[in-house]
């Protein structure tokens, strides 16, 4: 029905609409005032301008949020209200406009939203019910804003900690991210992806493909990423995704082999639109096409970038520098038979069968007034339990933790007291440095030890400070030396380290040790002798082996939204059990970037048992890992057929027992190893299946996983995907078993 109604309408579009439809542009453009992205005025549009871009260029979208900060919904319905009656008078057609926003971990545009921890966090919970949850809370917050659109999730891979943007992704495991990002998609867009439904919205899978891959570990630098390793890493997720309903995708800003990717073919339309078959809108990343010749130069002008991101596969370019002079030029291209018609047509049918799921022909904005659950304690509650799953507990000493309640602690590091920090950028601003006044209502680290301990029983001395003067690393001491003097009067120190927050190009960094003032900090409060507790708050692992082996415990939070700081420090007292899984390799020295997912060369010295042994595979905490104050042991490991074919499905068993004294839950993770693979080296091992359990003390679980030989597939050389036959090792733990594939 989607389909038919979208034909007809686009038989009754002039070229002028159809290549509006394909424009989209960002709200500032469109506002009262003349410098209105930098103004803190209460921002209004401009109906002139909003007329001119839907009236005479017949602009079918707009995103982001004004002046760069979080808005009231109810300015945001009168907003979008604004925007879709302006569009109704001016349009024979009424075809509504698609509004798009990033709220990457909850309605984060939206002033009183609830805030999750960021995507890294989340894929440390290992939790795919509570993703699907908080995506299922994000959708319905953005509804009641009226936003029908959303730029998320990213199912890059978080395999390089240089990269600015690896908090925004589920870590570095293909399969993880596969889960999760299904998980999520089917909370945006509800399990049968019924987008009309004013609870959920269209989501976007981003950046395809290869974005986090760069060689520099700068954002938007080059990759060189050959096909089969583009196919056997990067694609899984996408198209995990795209067999999911993901009705959008946005494009990798950066280059793949030389080739930036929004003017390439053989990715954009060979394998996304035909061999994938997705069938929904591809939007640009920002001013993407423009970029074509005014940063990569394959264009020699923009109209020339144009004509080659559209013909590549584009359907919507998001913020053209000019979008007046966007449309000039399509419509120019068109009409010399640069561009065809029908590749027009292709575009303009997907962004109206997006429109048309989304009933915005119906319901133009969702109304504020619908949503009286918004920012409600069962939302918050939701966005704790998340915080709780993820944070990590990497180190735990002669069981320092979980400490008792009649402590004194002193408070101390950079992210102790921030709001900022512990939800990272994307938060009510791009770099989520204008947190605003609301953010009061929830507690920093400092103060929810303070609830918990009584303010009497807690001594802050910030020690180190971020300068928070545009610059988002430059640091200062901010009186170390009180700092180590306040240890005297305490039992134990939390030393919160971590970073500021930061997105894309403003988050490349130089070095990936933490700070030097941080260190300095952290060794002489080491020095003192009281037991250090070190609390991490950070987007990416930033190295520690400096003074690690000076810590008695290390907790990571990430980025762990809002209610953060509680649920840390539930857990550093005991309240709560930690069950958070490190979604990536955490390295211990910089020049040894080395995921899990890695060739038996990478260990070859260890595994003869000869010198060096530091400069192999030795990570600081391996991906998986993370410490629960119970014990668990995995036992008799079955597998119920070892003899496989092609197709064969074949159940692994194990027993998981909690022999300590407490509940908790734990991960079961099943891991495959192809022993010998023929033309390229197979991996270490490769994560299959994964499952949260809980259990009570003294309680064992049998825990079945079924496992099809397609699980095991690599890719060859060719590009295809199949498991070879030959010997396989499956394992639990340090539990293996053999399992042979028939010719
Ligand atoms: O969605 C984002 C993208 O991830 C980075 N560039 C801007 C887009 C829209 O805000």
């Amino acid at each position: 029905e989607i389909e038919e109604k979208a034909s007809d309408l686009l038989s009754k579009m002039t070229l002028e609409e159809k290549v509006g439809q394909m424009t989209q542009v960002t709200l500032d453009v469109i506002g009262e005032g003349e410098d209105i992205y930098s103004s803190f005025e209460p921002f209004n549009l401009d109906k002139e301008l909003v007329r001119k871009a839907v009236s005479e260029y017949k602009v079918g979208s707009f995103l982001n949020t004004a002046n760069n900060r979080a808005l009231p919904r109810q300015k945001w319905h009168e907003i979008i209200s604004e925007i879709q009656e302006i569009n109704s008078e001016e349009n024979e057609l009424n075809i509504p406009i698609i509004y798009g926003v990033d709220e990457i971990h909850g309605a984060t545009y939206t002033v009183g939203a609830t805030m999750f921890p960021q995507q890294i966090g989340q894929a440390a919970s290992r939790n795919p019910e509570l993703v699907k949850k908080g995506a299922e809370i994000t959708a319905y917050e953005t509804r009641a804003s009226g936003i029908p659109w959303n730029f998320s999730p990213v199912l890059d891979l978080g395999m390089d900690p240089r990269f600015s943007r690896m908090w925004e992704s589920f870590g570095e495991d293909p399969y993880l991210t596969s889960v999760l990002g299904v998980a999520m998609i089917d909370g945006y867009e509800g399990e049968d992806n019924n987008i009309g439904d004013p609870h959920h919205l269209a989501s976007t899978m981003k950046h395809f493909l290869g974005y986090h891959a760069v060689t520099s570990g700068k954002d938007r630098t080059p990759a060189y990423i050959p096909d089969d390793v583009l196919r056997e890493y990067h694609l899984p997720a996408f198209k995990a995704a795209i067999d999911a309903g993901s009705h959008t995708i946005m494009i990798n800003s950066g280059l793949i082999n030389g080739k930036p990717v929004h003017a390439n073919y053989d990715l954009l339309t060979k394998l996304l639109k035909e061999e994938l078959n997705f069938e929904g809108l591809v939007v640009t990343d920002w001013a993407d096409i423009e970029n074509l010749h005014r940063r990569d130069r394959v264009a020699e002008n923009d109209k020339e970038a144009i004509k080659m991101a559209v013909n590549a596969g584009i359907d919507m370019s998001m913020v053209p520098y000019e979008y007046e002079r966007f449309v000039d030029n399509l419509l120019e291209l068109v009409k010399e038979g640069e561009v065809k018609e029908s590749r027009i047509d292709d575009a303009v049918k997907r962004i109206l069968k997006v429109k048309l799921a989304l009933n915005l022909f119906e319901v133009p904005v969702t109304h504020y007034k619908d949503y009286p659950k918004f920012g409600s304690e069962e939302f918050e509650q939701e966005a704790f339990n998340m915080a709780a799953e993820s944070i990590t507990l990497l180190k735990n000493e002669s069981g320092v933790l979980p400490l008792k309640k009649d402590v004194k602690v002193l408070v101390t590091g950079p992210n102790a007291n921030s709001m900022r920090t512990l939800n990272g950028a994307w938060t009510y601003s791009w770099q989520g440095e204008k947190t605003p006044e609301f953010a009061a209502d929830y507690n920093t680290i400092l103060e929810a030890v303070e609830n918990k301990l009584g303010k009497e029983n807690v001594i802050f001395e910030a020690g180190v400070n971020y300068k928070n003067d545009g610059k988002y690393f430059e640091e200062e001491d901010a009186g170390i030396a009180d700092a180590v003097k306040q240890a005297e009067n305490v039992d134990y120190i939390f030393l919160v380290l971590g970073e500021n927050s930061y997105t894309e190009k403003p988050g490349d960094l130089n070095d990936l040790y933490i700070s030097d003032l941080q260190t300095k900090l952290a060794k002489e409060l080491a020095a003192t002798g009281k037991p250090v507790i070190l609390i991490l708050n950070e987007g990416r692992p930033r190295i520690i082996s400096k003074f690690e082996q000076e810590m008695q415990a290390v907790v990571q939070t990430y980025l762990p939204g809002n209610f953060g700081g509680d649920a840390l420090v539930d857990i550093l007292f005991g309240d709560i059990n930690p069950s958070g899984k490190l979604p990536y390799t955490y390295p211990r020295y910089p020049n040894a970037l080395i995921p899990y997912i890695h060739k038996p060369s990478e260990e070859q010295t260890k595994a003869e048992g000869v010198y060096n042994y530091e400069a192999d595979f030795n990570p600081q905490y391996p991906f998986g890992f993370g410490l629960s104050y119970t014990d668990f042991e995995v036992s008799d490991l079955q597998i119920d057929k070892t003899d496989i074919t092609q197709n064969d499905t074949f159940t692994v068993s194990v027993k998981l027992s909690n022999t300590g004294n407490r509940s908790g839950k734990e991960v079961v993770e099943v891991y495959s190893s192809d022993l010998y693979a023929s033309e390229i080296t197979p991996d270490v091992k490769r994560l299959r299946k994964f499952r949260k359990v809980e259990l009570a003390a003294g309680e064992t679980k049998t825990i079945e996983f079924s496992i099809n030989t397609s699980d095991l597939a690599s890719v060859n050389p060719k590009g295809e995907t199949m498991a070879e036959p030959g010997e396989f090792e499956i394992s639990v733990n340090n539990l293996k078993k053999s399992i042979h594939l028939k010719e």
